[in-house]
């Protein structure tokens, strides 16, 4: 490392003297936002986070061996050094934009666990200066929730190769997407009225998908795991939203005969602290409860990261958190044991991801494929757009009309899950499965479609299901995008979950993710058993000798944005992914 007070100066005089370009612009505010005229103080801090170059694509390639079943290196998962090794930036680009933010008084740096981002605490000024933009204060015009943004930025010449994103800057996130009603739960509709539900009144596999319901309809059987093996299941919870031991409880004495009298408890980590728990919330309770249904006594860790709106800290004081996957998956990636399978039912509309799709795209490719398995289950929601045509707009400033892909879900590096349904005619049930037409599903603007889903996908853009697409709707998405969901599971069917000492019902992909983390974890039990390592990240399997474990869904169609949508069909399809699980065929699959 060269002497610090050389590197400063270099970057002292860069700054002074360098000429920079332009790293991110936008053509003007976008949709649903105002830019305020409220000014803002100089010395007011600003929180950055800056991501650095760095080699992605060893890790990708290492990551295409390690989940492939026919790969001799599969399941062969990378420690965590290893991973952040790998991961690491160059010496150079430590070294320069360490420089670059010492030279402007950066405070609080906090490094990320590779070395490959770092948060820092700037004055107004000083950030204005570094990126050659202006801040401003923009309203959401429907919440009234107020941001600091810029419409562009630029980074000196010297330090355009070593710095990916910084954020917030460009990106503005729709304070909808984090709000309760649209994400995850927006599915969770809950039964009103002050008496409590009774669970008499409901007919397993006709009216309800109880536990015994789910084990019949996912060919589950009576496999039981075991609770000693390194296997574990993580929960993401976000927002403030909490998950009780007592409701688990009570969902575990109603529903799994095994675990009465037993001192089961999952393991609560507050990522970032205690937080102010939403009250009135039950997807915590859902996604516990639903997840566990199938993988009991298979440990279980719930994991908040609560957010507290993007917003500029009072003079000195920290500033607000803005990006909560970032700091969920930093957590993960620094654990030398983590979850062998973690489901999430949270997401959001992919319009501001611009950048921060890439940062989170990195931390998951490593997290999916790393050391003991970290693997995302993400949720599908919300068809083709969120809510009708109008608002199925670009955010780019040109108004263009286009289908909005989830985010996550629209990662290749995730398991993607989307909801099915059953008929609920009475007539016996969740069986034969049949698309939900909003359901999240789609193509990404941003991530090119991986090598293991290139097939599936090319034929069904080509085969007799999309054969009457009209030019409009072609405009819509991206026909060479990642696809998405991978596969479905019950969503629309009725499940109970006990909510304090009542009993709800809920549903949606709030119902379908957690329950395909539940059939992975047991998946992973059964490799263990065998001597074999975890599945980690899935979708290699999944599409490869894993598809034949899957029940095809061809009825049925997905759509959004007052547009026609995508149709069901034999094979892939974008209304119902690869199908629904059959447990015992994917265990046999499991192990070839
Ligand atoms: C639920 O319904 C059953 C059968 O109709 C009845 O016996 C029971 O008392 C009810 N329980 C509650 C809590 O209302
Ligand atoms: C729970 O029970 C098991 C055996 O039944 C025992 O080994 C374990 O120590 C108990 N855990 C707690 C927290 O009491
Ligand atoms: C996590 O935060 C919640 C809400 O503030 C609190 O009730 C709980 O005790 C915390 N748990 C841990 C393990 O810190
Ligand atoms: C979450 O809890 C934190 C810490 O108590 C609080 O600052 C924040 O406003 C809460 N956010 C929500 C959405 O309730
Ligand atoms: C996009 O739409 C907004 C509001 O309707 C309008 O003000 C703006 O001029 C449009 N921009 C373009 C590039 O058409
Ligand atoms: C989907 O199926 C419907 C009904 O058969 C048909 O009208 C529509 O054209 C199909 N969509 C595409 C894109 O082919």
């Amino acid at each position: 490392m060269a002497p610090l007070s050389l590197l400063w100066l270099f970057a002292s005089l860069n700054v002074a003297f360098a000429s920079s370009q332009v790293k991110h612009s936008l053509s003007g505010v976008p949709d649903g936002w105002i830019q305020t005229l409220d000014v803002l103080p100089p010395t007011q801090g600003i929180n950055l986070r800056f991501g650095l170059a760095h080699g992605f694509s060893t890790i990708e390639s290492l990551l295409q061996d390690i989940s492939d079943p026919s790969h001799p290196n599969y399941g062969n998962h990378l420690s965590k050094e290893e991973v952040h090794i790998l991961s690491a930036p160059t010496d150079d680009t430590l070294h320069k934009v360490q420089a670059w933010l010492s030279a402007h008084d950066a405070n609080s740096m906090t490094w990320s666990p590779a070395k490959d981002s770092v948060s820092a605490v700037l004055s107004v000024s000083s950030a204005e200066e570094m990126l050659s933009t202006r801040f401003s204060l923009f309203e959401h015009t429907k919440t009234g929730e107020r941001i600091v943004r810029a419409l562009s930025y630029s980074l000196p010449d010297f330090l355009l190769d070593h710095i990916d994103f910084v954020h917030p800057t460009t990106a503005f996130l729709d304070p909808r997407r984090h709000g309760l009603r649209e994400i995850g739960v927006r599915h969770t509709a809950r039964e009103a009225g002050p008496s409590p539900l009774n669970q008499s009144d409901f007919i397993s596999c006709v009216t309800i998908m109880d536990p015994p319901c789910v084990r019949s309809v996912y060919n589950i059987g009576n496999y039981t795991p075991d609770a000693s093996l390194p296997n574990h299941l993580g929960v993401a919870g976000y927002l403030n939203i909490s998950a009780r031991q007592d409701s688990l409880r009570l969902y575990l004495d109603d529903y799994i005969p095994e675990s009465v009298g037993s001192n089961y408890t999952f393991d609560v980590v507050n990522i970032t602290g205690p937080f102010e728990p939403q009250t009135g919330v039950d997807e915590g309770n859902l996604d516990t409860q639903l997840a566990i249904q199938v993988a009991y006594p298979i440990p279980m860790t719930y994991y908040t990261t609560n957010s507290i709106p993007p917003s500029l800290g009072e003079d000195g004081d920290p500033p607000g958190i803005n990006e909560p996957y970032l700091n969920f998956i930093d957590y993960i990636m620094g654990l030398d044991d983590p979850p062998t399978v973690i489901t999430t039912s949270y997401g959001d509309d992919v319009r501001s991801f611009v950048q921060i799709s890439w940062i989170t795209l990195l931390r998951s490719a490593k997290a999916s494929q790393n050391w003991e398995p970290g693997k995302f289950l993400f949720p599908g929601d919300s068809g083709l757009g969120v809510g009708s045509a109008p608002l199925c707009i670009a955010n780019t400033g040109n108004n263009a009309s286009t289908f909005l892909p989830n985010f996550p879900a629209s990662c290749p590096y995730v398991t993607t899950v989307g909801e099915s349904f059953g008929p609920q005619d009475g007539s016996g049930g969740f069986v034969p499965q049949m698309a939900e037409s909003d359901s999240g599903a789609g193509f990404s603007n941003y991530f090119d479609r991986p090598s293991y889903q290139d097939a599936v996908v090319s034929a069904y853009l080509d085969g007799p299901a999309n054969a009457n697409e009209t030019p409009e709707q072609a405009r819509m998405y991206n026909h060479r995008g990642r696809a998405f969901p991978d596969m479905v599971l019950i969503g629309s069917g009725a499940f109970f979950d006990s909510f304090f000492n009542r009993w709800d019902i809920g549903g949606g992909t709030s119902a379908s993710v957690p329950t395909a983390a539940g059939i992975i974890a047991l998946l992973n039990d059964w490799r263990l058993r065998h001597g074999k390592p975890t599945m980690g990240f899935l979708n290699p399997f999944l599409y490869g000798v894993g598809s034949a474990g899957f029940t095809d869904i061809t009825e049925g169609t997905v759509d959004g944005c007052e547009q026609p949508g995508f149709n069901a069909t034999a094979g892939w399809d974008p209304a119902s992914g690869l199908g629904y699980p059959n447990f015992q065929k994917l265990q046999e699959l499991a192990l070839l």
